[in-house]
């Protein structure tokens, strides 16, 4: 049948990520593909102990509708993490929470994007957030990085050129899929800019937390003295991405927009999950917790590491993040990832490959890899694997 789809569906298609990770969804396959946390971990016993205890105190409200923005008292949670960025004289009037930090991206392209407008993000970017606004029939602007962050008089050009950008999107700690972070000086400027060009910041952060190297930075929306960054928080990174909650912090005039939108999609998250990660942070410590992951992943980020530079060839540039979940890789000019992928796929080895990260095209020599849920044991077996592939093929 020939339906009549709205033209916006001509933008998207299947996101490679969701592909592949169909694809390993056999167990025999060894996965650096999605960024998913290690699921060992994940914290059991206590969510049937903080359930029952949510159900048993506060059972009605947990299976009631609740307000749109979200329930009061895990919002001030919240507030009190982000102060801890930097991000200050905000209250829980300030956060809406979300079905995880992608329901904010898509919410940030229904705000502010008409088709045509400009988003300027960085090159490469979140394959994720690169599908979610094609769907409102962007443009896309990518700005290479070095690693400072996005390079400023480049940057300044896209203002200049573009009268139509609606807001540049950054993920300014251990980007996806680079693993790079900005420095202060860079989140420093890129606010000025956005001041000057009088253009928003949507600053995508769900990988603060876990930091295995270097210093924390302040948030760049902790330099913002216009209101005009929004910064999108997730709990999926350092609590449970099954759970599906994130959040949107921004001044009243952006966030009741965000709200109104939150109202026509979905009108709330869900009540019992707000309250099970309320009372686990009520009863358990979220930090502790994430202090336990941050050791796994910094062992399972050095053995990959060592394990690449052992089986690898010489000429294969690792970029070590000093946090996050990636490490990203570049090959040799010559190689396209995508189409080694299937003989890397026959040793039952998976990655991502770079190139749509790129949403103007490129980067057909890089790849992802995701470090975060494969035990040491495995992260050896399945790089050894994939070096053997790019032997054959060299
Ligand atoms: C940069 C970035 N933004 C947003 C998300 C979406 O996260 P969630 O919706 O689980 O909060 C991800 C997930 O991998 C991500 O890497």
């Amino acid at each position: 049948m020939a339906f009549k789809f709205a033209t916006r569906m001509k933008n998207i298609k299947a996101s490679t990520i969701r592909e592949v990770l169909k694809l390993t969804e056999r167990p025999e396959v060894i996965s650096f593909g999605g960024g998913m946390p290690a699921e060992e971990f994940f914290p059991i016993d206590e969510m049937k102990e903080v359930t029952l205890k949510v159900l048993e105190e506060d059972g009605q409200k947990a299976l009631q509708y609740g307000p749109t923005d979200g329930y009061r008292p895990l919002r001030e949670k919240v507030v009190e993490r982000l102060g801890r960025i930097g991000i200050k004289g905000i209250t829980a009037d300030n956060v809406l929470f979300t079905s995880g930090s992608q329901q904010g991206l898509d919410f940030s392209a229904k705000v502010f994007i008409d088709p045509g407008d400009v988003v300027i993000c960085e090159r490469p970017s979140y394959l994720g957030a690169i599908n979610a606004f094609k769907a409102y029939e962007c443009k896309f602007v990518d700005i290479p990085m070095d690693d400072e962050g996005m390079l400023m008089d480049q940057l300044e050009d896209a203002l200049k050129t573009h009268p139509n950008v609606k807001f540049i999107y950054v993920i300014p700690d251990f980007q996806n899929p680079t693993g790079k972070s900005w420095s202060t000086e860079r989140r420093k400027q890129l606010v000025e800019l956005a001041n000057k060009y009088n253009t928003v910041i949507v600053e995508d952060n769900p990988y603060y937390e876990l930091r295995y190297s270097g210093e924390p930075k302040p948030a760049v929306k902790s330099f913002d003295t216009e209101d005009r960054v929004v910064f999108l928080g997730t709990f999926s990174k350092t609590f449970a991405p099954g759970l599906r909650i994130g959040w949107v912090c921004a001044g009243s005039e952006i966030l009741n927009k965000y709200n109104l939108i939150k109202q026509g999609a979905d009108l709330q998250v869900n009540s019992l999950t707000q309250r099970q990660i309320n009372k686990y942070m009520e009863l358990y410590d979220l930090d502790s917790r994430i202090k336990d992951l941050i050791e796994v992943y910094r062992r399972r980020r050095e053995v990959m590491v060592q394990q690449m530079k052992k089986c690898f060839p010489e000429e294969v540039k690792i970029n070590i993040a000093d946090g996050g979940l990636f490490l990203w890789v570049e090959f040799p000019e010559h190689i396209n990832t995508t189409e080694l992928m299937p003989k890397v796929l026959e040793k039952n080895v998976a990655y991502i490959p770079g190139a749509p990260f790129y949403p103007n095209g490129g980067g057909e020599n890089t790849a992802r890899f995701s470090f975060s849920a494969m035990p040491e044991e495995k992260i050896i077996e399945g790089i050894t694997r994939m070096g053997e592939a790019l032997k054959e093929l060299l």
